[in-house]
């Protein structure tokens, strides 16, 4: 049975969401409220998990063992590390990574997490052609592209601390969740997505253009989920 778990980390990322869905309950959990209900027709839960690491990874394993979602999807901001994406601009992962993940010194690369035998999470095919396809739908004039989200429990607005995510990882944008996302997801057995609008460019400009445009970034991303899941057939 298809039921689709959609995660935000904050209020923006999933009220437009919340607005379009027909609710049957919303059950708490974590701290979290789980909404359950239809979104045009298909079953889903949407839930704000709240920023960082260890809310997204909570969120997905509720979702898994209490809502047993057949996909996940996360909606949301990011700052961007590759120059070809703007603010406005729309990421949907090919792979996420811990960025913050160090165990070098028993020989793991950065960011791999110890014995896990791979660095990187790789988001589902179907759902990222899904996700392309329904953003040219929804935002046509928006620029789309897949790419690698690389997450860490922390605000990236530095030149440096970014250079360093694009020299050691190649990410594409950086943000606070993504990677617990894709590895609760993994470890579930569950296909996932990731979806990020620009909201800055993760740098010295980043603290300054992040609260004027998180609002209007999320709202693309979650535009782009509403046609997204319109795809997603049994
Ligand atoms: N989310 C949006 N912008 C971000 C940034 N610059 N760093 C981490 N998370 C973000």
């Amino acid at each position: 049975m298809i039921k689709i778990g959609i995660i935000g980390a904050m209020e923006p990322e999933v009220e437009e969401l919340k607005k379009e869905m027909d609710l049957t309950a919303v059950i708490r959990k974590a701290g979290m409220d789980f909404h359950d209900g239809t979104l045009n027709g298909t079953p889903v839960v949407i839930v704000r998990c709240g920023i960082g690491k260890v809310n997204a990874a909570l969120c997905v394993q509720i979702l898994a063992d209490e809502f047993k979602v057949s996909h996940v999807i996360n909606t949301g901001v990011a700052g961007a590390l590759n120059p070809r994406l703007d603010i406005g601009d729309i990421l949907i992962s090919r792979d996420a990574i811990h960025h913050d993940m160090d165990v070098r010194i028993f020989g793991y690369r950065l960011g791999e997490v110890p014995q896990m035998g791979f660095l990187e999470f790789k988001a589902d095919e179907k759902l990222m052609a899904l996700a392309k396809e329904a953003c040219e739908k929804a935002n046509p004039d928006t620029h789309v592209m897949y790419g690698r989200v690389v997450s860490g429990d922390q605000f990236i607005s530095s030149k440096e601390v970014k250079e360093h995510l694009i020299s050691e990882f190649q990410g594409d944008c950086a943000e606070m969740e993504g990677a617990s996302i894709a590895h609760g997801a993994y470890l579930n057995n569950i296909p996932f997505v990731i979806i990020r609008a620009i909201s800055d460019k993760a740098d010295d400009s980043a603290e300054m253009d992040y609260p004027t445009f998180e609002t209007a970034a999320a709202r693309h991303s979650a535009a782009l989920v509403i046609e997204l899941i319109k795809g997603i057939l049994p």
